[in-house]
């Protein structure tokens, strides 16, 4: 079911393990446990929690480059799919970005990921192209301006 008010949070220590679950289950090329946990105790990465009562619906993870911010990941736990949680946790990034006028969102995904239609609903928009850049995927380059 659709819900307008999940509750999106900043990461918080105790989320991490279900975090790096949730990405080994769902991404084709997750991060390792040291990459993972480093990043989330870097200053300019960003995740943001998506949490029903105690449950954790999903995340995204994003790096501020000052002028830009790159989407890293963004994963919902299969159960909550369809329900508005990665466009909640995109509305958040796009906050974020708004009150640190930062003007472009950017991210990459494979060719094959469905994970394109999502954004292209939310309003991004395919800028490049990179060929075979997964071996025998391509790599679509998305862009959505503030
Ligand atoms: C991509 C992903 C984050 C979308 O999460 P979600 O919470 O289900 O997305 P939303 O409910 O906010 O979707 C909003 C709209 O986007 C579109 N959309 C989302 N997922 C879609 C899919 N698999 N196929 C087609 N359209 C899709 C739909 O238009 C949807 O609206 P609708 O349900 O009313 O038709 C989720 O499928 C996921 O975790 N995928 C695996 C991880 C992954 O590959 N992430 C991207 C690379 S890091």
């Amino acid at each position: 079911m659709k819900e307008k008010n999940y509750k999106i949070s900043n990461v918080q220590q105790d989320d991490v393990s279900t975090l790096y679950d949730l990405q080994n289950k769902y991404i084709a090329h997750p991060y390792c446990k040291e990459e993972f946990v480093m990043d989330i105790t870097t200053t300019r990465h960003h995740y943001f929690v998506c949490k029903k009562d105690s449950n954790i619906l999903g995340f995204v993870s994003f790096v501020d480059n000052i002028d830009s911010v790159d989407i890293l990941q963004i994963v919902v736990d299969e159960k909550y799919r369809r329900a508005n949680v990665a466009t909640q946790l995109m509305d958040n990034v796009k906050s974020y970005c708004i009150s640190h006028n930062i003007k472009n969102i950017f991210l990459e995904v494979r060719q094959d990921n469905d994970a394109k239609y999502f954004y292209e609903k939310y309003g991004f928009t395919l800028i490049n192209v990179r060929k075979k850049y997964y071996g025998d995927q391509d790599a679509l380059i998305y862009q959505l301006k503030l």
